[in-house]
């Protein structure tokens, strides 16, 4: 058990467990962009970690970009969406994916959507380590989730509590 702040968490996703569902998410994006070369936009803070592992799982050309969203607050998911970092608009004609940490109730990925609507691109794809199906509240299609987990909230590999637990290379689960 570990404690973050004033919470405890229990280990509940490995390592290896985390770097197999990487590597099948990367040959599954790889098989269906076919001879595209895609730019992953990771959503910062938390996705940089699933962002690094997946490049390195990719075998074929791709790029990378970011944008900074923030919305939780604590353990809290809040309804506003707040973007720190925006778009680069030179995505204009690419296949993009973006890669996303985790999806929970959805606002975040709601929020990218409509940033996406103000560049053309030619195909836009969503994908996300965890996907938390109970705490989703929108009807936009998750292309790649490797994932599904009860609505508890979760650190590690990128993922915080308050700022804390980024660097636990194992997912801990709320005590
Ligand atoms: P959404 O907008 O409610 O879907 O929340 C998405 C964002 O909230 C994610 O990209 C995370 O940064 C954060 N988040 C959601 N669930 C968790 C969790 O269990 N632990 C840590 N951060 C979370
Ligand atoms: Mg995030």
């Amino acid at each position: 058990m570990i404690q973050l702040h004033d919470k405890h968490f229990v280990p509940f996703i490995n390592a290896a467990e985390i770097d197999t569902a990487i590597a099948d998410m990367a040959a599954k994006i790889a098989a269906d962009v076919e001879d595209e070369v895609p730019v992953f936009v990771g959503v910062l803070n938390g996705a940089f970690m699933v962002v690094s592992d997946l490049m390195k799982h990719y075998t074929r050309p791709c790029e990378v970009s970011f944008v900074k969203l923030a919305s939780y607050e604590g353990t809290q998911s809040t309804n506003e969406v707040k973007q720190l970092i925006g778009l680069d608009k030179k995505l204009e004609g690419r296949t993009v994916i973006i890669v996303e940490d985790i999806v929970d109730t959805g606002n975040t990925v709601e929020e990218l959507k409509k940033m996406f609507e103000a560049v053309n691109v030619k195909q836009l794809k969503i994908a996300a380590l965890f996907f938390k199906p109970e705490a989703y509240t929108k009807n936009i299609k998750l292309d790649y989730t490797a994932f599904s987990i009860p609505n508890k909230f979760i650190v590690g590999y990128g993922l915080d509590y308050d700022g804390l637990g980024r660097n636990l290379p194992e997912i801990y689960q709320l005590k």
